[in-house]
């Protein structure tokens, strides 16, 4: 059974920009964009090092997150990370329903 919780308005959402929102009883902020007219969302903490996106994401136009702290990058497709291959983001399934955006967080 998933853990679903709500995120955001679905107009909140901007694309080709990175966007975090606090999610009550979650510690990390929510990040979510639009790719192309596909919405992505991940934990808003990089899985290097504990850092987070809100601050140092940054989003590469080919696709890529890249962390700022070190310079790791992620494809957002697939959360494969391109430096260190142990590494993955975690990508949430997304759920609207009417004007809301949903995300699963288990
Ligand atoms: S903390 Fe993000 S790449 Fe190291």
């Amino acid at each position: 059974m998933a853990l679903r919780v709500r995120v955001c308005e679905i107009t909140d959402v901007v694309p080709g920009e990175l966007r975090g929102f606090a999610v009550p009883g979650v510690t990390w902020p929510v990040m979510v964009t639009s790719l192309e007219g596909v919405l992505v969302a991940f934990p808003g903490v990089c899985p290097h090092d504990d850092v987070s996106l809100v601050d140092y994401g940054v989003l590469d136009p080919d696709r890529m997150l890249r962390c700022r702290v070190h310079g790791y990058r992620f494809d957002l497709d697939t959360g494969a990370c391109m430096h260190m291959p142990s590494l993955h983001l975690r990508r949430y399934k997304i759920t609207v329903v009417g004007t809301e955006l949903f995300v699963d967080l288990l």
